[in-house]
Formats: structure tokens, sequence, C-alpha cells
């Protein structure tokens, strides 16, 4: 088959040919890794198996879990038991799924504000009414919950604590074990996006909100898309037995079994092979450059009324504009430079925050990252004057 080698053909996003496209929110081609994909199906179809293409026990394949767990409990230095992990489809479908299990339309829910703007889709799915509550350097406001909560109860509390999509910050310690009291008291649910929590950079951050399971308000989500591949669709939850009961007794499982045999019998073969650590290492390298690259730039050409704090992690940065530039108008003019960028409106589920903006630096190289920089800068200095 003759493929163009510089275009992903099933791609989710289509970018015109000279424009530098920092919205994009995934890995560049180069970093997907087919070689090690492909020795791990290898290894993992020749195991005399049959039974990873069978239908899946509802809960996921406990073989698998056992060695995720293994992954996990060295990675978020926690001891991770293997029952307490349910497989997904990724984050999106853990979401998903969540939101049908323990929601009704018009139930409330709390986000933090801004939060990862296609999750406000899915929950628009399901017609929850969602409320949005500030952050600052340390993530979700405490104050600003326990406003909240004198007026009304989430069902569940969605969270993206460690290198924030899209401020790239991480909730403190402090808030965390606040947050899980509070979910006690009030008896709500907390689901965590730690989508980003093996992604640092530079320190590490505090440990994974899978820490409080035990709580039996926690549902940690965890993924292989950022630090495996995107195109697996494959990712877990890890909770406590009381919730993981409502996750394997309802009418999708009991029709299609446990989600995804197959690819995760590839992916237990990758950690087994010491593959996954492998690709784990090289991104994070990869990803530091990069973002190093991004934030050197930026500082160097943004005019000084324009500012950022550089992330510990993950795949962002985060532009606070003056208070009068509005991004989405800022968009038409960068595409006028051939850069383009996600408006802060995007992560508001008010469609407020119109004077930040979010730059990716996951899918482009360092020349590509400097150069966006540079026409992002041009842009905003011509919407100024
Ligand atoms: C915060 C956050 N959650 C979830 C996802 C999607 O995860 P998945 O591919 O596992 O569905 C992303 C991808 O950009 C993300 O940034």
């Amino acid at each position: 088959m003759d493929i163009d080698k510089n275009k992903i053909v099933t791609s989710n996003f289509d970018i015109p040919a000279d424009r530098i496209d920092l919205s994009i929110g995934q890995p560049g081609t180069s970093l997907l890794p087919l070689e090690a994909l492909a020795q791990a199906a290898e290894h993992c179809l020749t195991r005399d198996n049959p039974y990873i293409l069978a239908y899946g026990a509802e809960q996921g394949n406990w073989y698998f879990h056992n060695v995720l767990a293994g992954f996990l409990s060295e990675k978020y230095k926690l001891s991770v038991d293997p029952d307490h992990l349910f497989t997904t489809t990724g984050i999106s479908q853990g979401l998903d799924f969540i939101c049908s299990l323990f929601t009704r339309p018009g139930d409330t829910i709390f986000v933090e504000e801004p939060t990862y703007s296609l999750a406000l889709g899915i929950f628009a799915d399901h017609r929850l009414n969602v409320v949005g509550l500030p952050m600052d350097e340390d993530g979700i406001i405490i104050e600003a919950i326990e406003e909240e909560l004198a007026y009304q109860t989430p069902v569940f509390l969605y969270t993206i604590p460690t290198f924030h999509n899209p401020t790239g910050g991480t909730l403190s310690e402090t808030r965390r074990k606040k947050m899980v009291e509070l979910s006690q008291e009030y008896n709500f649910l907390i689901a965590a996006d730690e989508v980003y929590q093996l992604l640092a950079y530079k320190g590490t951050p505090p440990r994974a909100m899978a820490k409080y399971i035990e709580a039996a308000t926690v549902l940690s989500l965890g993924s292989f898309s950022k630090i495996l591949a995107p195109g697996l669709r494959l990712g877990w939850i890890q909770t406590h037995p009381e919730l993981m009961k409502k996750l394997t007794t309802n009418g999708m499982v009991y029709s299609g079994g446990g989600l995804n045999p197959f690819t995760s019998a590839i992916v237990q073969s990758a950690i087994e092979l010491g593959l996954q650590e492998k690709q784990l290492s090289h991104l994070k390298e990869v990803y530091q450059q990069r973002k190093n690259a991004l934030n050197t730039s930026l500082r160097k050409n943004l005019p000084d009324s324009v500012s950022f704090i550089e992330p510990d992690g993950g795949f962002f940065t985060w532009l606070q504009l003056p208070q009068r530039v509005d991004a989405e108008k800022l968009l038409s003019e960068a595409h006028r430079h051939d850069v383009a960028f996600a408006p802060g409106s995007f992560f508001s589920p008010r469609q407020d925050l119109k004077n930040y903006l979010r730059l990716s630096f996951a899918y482009y190289e360092e020349p590509e990252l400097k150069e966006g920089a540079k026409r992002l800068a041009a842009a905003i200095k011509r919407q100024l004057s």
C-alpha cells in the first residue's frame, strides 16, 4: 500500500499545508511506536493462547491487570491491586461509561474551570448540568467547592489533577486530601483523569489520586494514549470494589464481555518485554526538549503583556493575554500568520476565559515549535497594535 508518510491518513484532524497548528494535543507520527508494537503483537500471538481473541472477562483480562498493576505500582509508587483495575477503551470511553452508570439527565457535576474541552462534549451527551469552579496555581480552589456544596451536591467532580489540560498545573497534595474528605462528607464521587500523571519532566508530582481509592469515592482513570499510542484505544479505571461492582454488572459488559481483550493482550506483552518502559523514557525525553523549545521561543518573542507559567509535565502551555484580547478573534489573525492554537473559551463550560489560549508541544518537532511561537507572537503584536 502506498501511504503518504507525511499524513496520518486516518487522522481526526486536517491541517492546511503551511500552517503550524499548536492546538493539536497528540503525539506526532514519528513518536508512534510501530516497531515496538509489532514485536509485542508477535510475542502475544505466538503464545498459543486463543482466549485473547474470545469474549473477555467483564472486568478485563486478569493477566493484563496483573502486569499493569506491577507497572503502575512502580510508576505510581503505590501498591496497586490487580483486582482494583477495570479495562476501558481509553479515558473518553471511561468517562462516558461513568456518566451512563452513575448519572441521569439533569444531574449536576462539578468541573475545574478551565477543563478538558472534549470532556465537556461527553457531559453534554448525557445532558448533565456542568458547574465550573475556579482554579489557581495549586489547582481547583477548595473553598469554591465548599461554597458550591452549600447549594448543591454533584454526582461527581471531574478533575485532571496532574499536568492539567489546558493549564499544565498540578493539584497540591493538601487539596487532593481535602477534596477526598469533602467527597466522603457530602457523598459525591471524584472522577480523576490521570492521563498525564506519568509525563513529568521536572520534579515529582504528588501521588496519583489512585492513592485515595480506599475512600470508595474515587475513580482513577488512566490511559495508554499518551504513554504508548492513542490508536490502541486502551485505558483503565482503578477503584474500590464497591464501585467496581457497578462497572462490572451492567448490560454493556454482559453483552460484549470485557473491553478490548485483544489490544490489552498486546499491551501486556509490551509491558512484559520492557517496551512500554522504553517508550515512556523516550517520550519524556522528547517532550521535555519540545517543551523547552516552545517555551524558550515564547519567552523570547512574546510581548511583556502576555504571561504563562512553564509546565513541569504533560502536553500544554496556557497563555494569559491582556484582558481586552479575545483569543477567538486572535485566531483569525493567527491563521493569517499560518499558525493556530486552542482559544480559552473552548475549555470553559460558560465559554468564558476569552483572554486565554492553549498551546501543545506534543505534535511538532523543535524547529516548527520555535517557528510557531514566533508566528504567534507576531499575530498577537499585530492584534495589540
Ligand atoms: C485530560 C484528557 N483526558 C482524556 C484525554 C483522552 O484520553 P483517551 O485517548 O484515553 O480517551 C485527553 C486527550 O487529549 C486529555 O487531554
